[in-house]
């Protein structure tokens, strides 16, 4: 993700900058830029570099700046390239504004229209751009009407136009020593110091570390906040301009644990972010009122999709149990039928060529290379290829026709979380879509779709909280087992896959997936008082076809419960049947069965979290593996 540092203050302000940024390195970027200003000067300086810290380091010392306000920023690539150009900060047409962005703008494009009918002119591609733009016009327009507005009040005037998630830090260089920062979804931290002499100096990051070696006093922005800094103080209104009061918080974690935001591990972090990220994949790319979705990136025509008669897809390990979820919507919603592989098997199984197969790579890094020979084996066969990716402008997205990237933010910890929910939220968007251009789901289905999806954040963060304490509890009694067996029928399936994929891999315990149905081929053998089953027993009830897969579960819950096994049920809200039948039941809440899985995995990755926990593993870099695999 993006990181922000901003500083108005005594001391000259590029080093300040620099330093903050170098200690958000670990929310991975791809570009870093820098705008200084200096009283008296007419314009902002910046400077901005693609790649590593090192390369605007080297653009500094060849074209030093100097100043005391100023703001940094290390960008994440989203809309556009990772090039110099589309590194912030960005400029409004005068070069006074600068704005730096963390988040994604929804409404870019309308207002980029609007914007360049009123005579502005853009150099970037990216979505940030047009908000220096709009800071301009609104600026210009009170200007022109004899009431001109001071940053602040612009920058307020703007934020109400835009619809997506954004933090901000705005300069204007008519307003010396001031940064006026907002924050809408993506964090805002502000910080208040002295230097050696006394005098105050103002700081403002999108996370705790950028700053915190500079000052502990901390302010965090809530959803809705402005804060001017000056080198008077800082004020705090909301987006009407209304006066807020806002706590300092004093901080006391170390700079590592400020890296996790105060989290023990990365991996418990990304699980929290999952809200998030997958808003922000969904973010621009539904409309709440029609039901569309839009995936104009992904670059493959709607024609084109039209005539697809097959669906291949290759992917590794979690992105591959994120693939066989997706085979359940593509099938059920675009009635194409679709076929999964795993990446390392394709191109030894001499598969078929068919021109009118469409190929599709998942993949969070971009760089697994069993994936991209997958993906060479599919152009060979003469099969157009569509990414998922996390990473922009990744190896998998350079030869793919398009990419329908992931707004799941770094991932850091191996174990994948975030990068998974957000796998299977492009999923469904790209199953919704191709039924839309096939015509196989009525608007009204797709409305109510887009609807329940939208829902989804919100819901995974009201049970986060519950459902921690209870996997925290459960790994008291299951951290020392040695097999652990996942049950799934249908989509839940490759959740289960997931469930077991994720446990093994960081607690080291053997744990196998299994489709609920094939227990009694086989693996009952298995059971006994000392193994744990999790079943993925949920279902929605609405839904005809959920209700007997729920109701054959439950048969195999039983099958398991007569021969003493023990039963952790992941359940939905109120099954009081299973409350009776087994020993431990996590609720999750409603949704439509194809949704369930990003509701489902939740406890999933919180109870191999904490039972790894207990047995003291490595969370973030479990033994034997590495983030991404770039041998086959
Ligand atoms: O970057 P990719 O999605 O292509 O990586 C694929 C797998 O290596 C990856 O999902 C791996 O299975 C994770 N460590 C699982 O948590």
């Amino acid at each position: 993700m993006c990181g922000i540092v901003g500083y108005v203050g005594p001391k000259e302000v590029v080093p300040v900058i620099l330093e903050g940024l170098r200690r958000l390195e670990y929310r991975g970027y791809d570009s870093a830029g820098i705008a200084v200003g200096t009283p008296g000067q007419e314009k902002l300086e910046i400077r901005r570099a693609p790649g590593k810290l090192r390369n605007i380091e080297e653009v500094l010392r060849q074209h030093p700046l100097h100043g005391t306000y100023g703001i940094g920023h290390t960008r994440w690539a989203t809309h556009g390239r990772p090039t110099e150009e589309n590194a912030h900060p960005h400029r409004d047409c005068t070069g006074r504004i600068v704005v730096v962005h963390n988040g994604i703008v929804e409404n870019y494009i309308e207002l980029k229209r609007e914007l360049t009918a009123q005579g502005h002119l853009f150099v970037t591609q990216t979505d940030t751009e047009i908000i220096a733009h709009l800071i301009e016009e609104v600026q210009k327009q009170a200007e022109a009407a004899g009431t001109p507005i001071p940053l602040e009040v612009a920058v307020r005037q703007a934020v109400k136009r835009l619809t997506g998630a954004f933090a901000l830090g705005v300069l204007s260089s008519l307003e010396p020593d001031k940064i006026v920062a907002a924050r809408f979804g993506p964090p805002v931290v502000i910080g208040l110091g002295k230097d050696e002499h006394g005098q105050g100096e103002y700081f403002v990051a999108s996370d705790v570390p950028g700053i915190l070696h500079h000052t502990r006093n901390i302010i965090f922005l809530n959803d809705g906040d402005m804060a001017i800094l000056t080198l008077n103080g800082i004020a705090f209104t909301d987006f009407e301009g209304n006066p807020l009061e806002r706590k300092t918080q004093r901080v006391t974690w170390d700079p590592i644990q400020a890296e996790k935001g105060g989290y023990k591990h990365f991996m418990l972090k990304e699980i929290w972010e999952q809200p998030r990220a997958i808003r922000d994949t969904t973010l621009g790319r539904i409309s709440l009122e029609t039901g569309q979705v839009f995936l104009n990136e992904m670059a493959i025509a709607p024609e084109e999709l039209a005539k697809v008669t097959s669906i291949n897809i290759a992917a590794c390990g979690t992105s591959w149990h994120a693939a066989t979820a997706g085979k359940y919507m593509i099938e059920r919603l675009a009635r194409i039928p679709v076929e999964v592989d795993y990446a390392s098997e394709y191109r030894y199984r001499d598969p078929i060529a068919d021109p009118n197969a469409l190929g599709m790579l998942i993949t969070q890094s971009g760089e697994t290379a069993d994936t991209l020979a997958a993906q060479r084996e599919m152009i060979a066969l003469g099969s157009k290829t569509v990414a998922i990716c996390n990473v922009v402008g990744a190896m998998i997205t350079r030869d793919a026709n398009g990419t329908i990237y992931t707004h799941a933010g770094p991932e850091i910890g191996v174990a994948s979380t975030k990068a998974f929910s957000s796998q299977i939220t492009a999923l469904f968007l790209f199953a919704l879509h191709l039924a839309q251009v096939r015509g196989t789901l009525t608007p009204a289905e797709s409305l109510s779709l887009v609807d329940e999806l939208s829902r989804i954040p919100a819901k995974i963060q009201d049970m986060l909280q519950n459902v921690s304490l209870q996997c925290e509890e459960l790994a008291k009694s299951f951290s020392t087992v040695r097999d652990f067996l996942y049950l799934g029928r249908g989509i839940h399936f490759p959740i289960a896959l997931e469930g077991a994929l994720k446990l093994k891999e960081i607690s080291y315990i053997h744990a196998e997936g299994y489709p609920a149905g094939e227990m009694k081929h086989g693996p009952n053998a298995l059971i006994d008082e000392t193994l744990p089953v999790v079943v993925l027993a949920t279902q929605d009830p609405n839904d005809p076809g959920s209700r007997l897969r729920y109701e054959k579960t439950l048969s195999n819950v039983q099958e398991v419960t007569a021969r003493s096994g023990r039963v952790i049920a992941i359940a939905v809200d109120g099954q009081q049947d299973l409350v009776q039948l087994v020993e431990h039941v996590i609720s999750i809440p409603p949704a439509p069965e194809l949704l369930l899985p990003l509701l489902e995995i939740i406890p999933l990755q919180l109870l191999a979290y904490y039972i790894a926990v207990r047995r003291g593993c490595d969370v973030d870099q479990p033994r034997n593996l590495a983030k991404s695999v770039t041998v086959e």
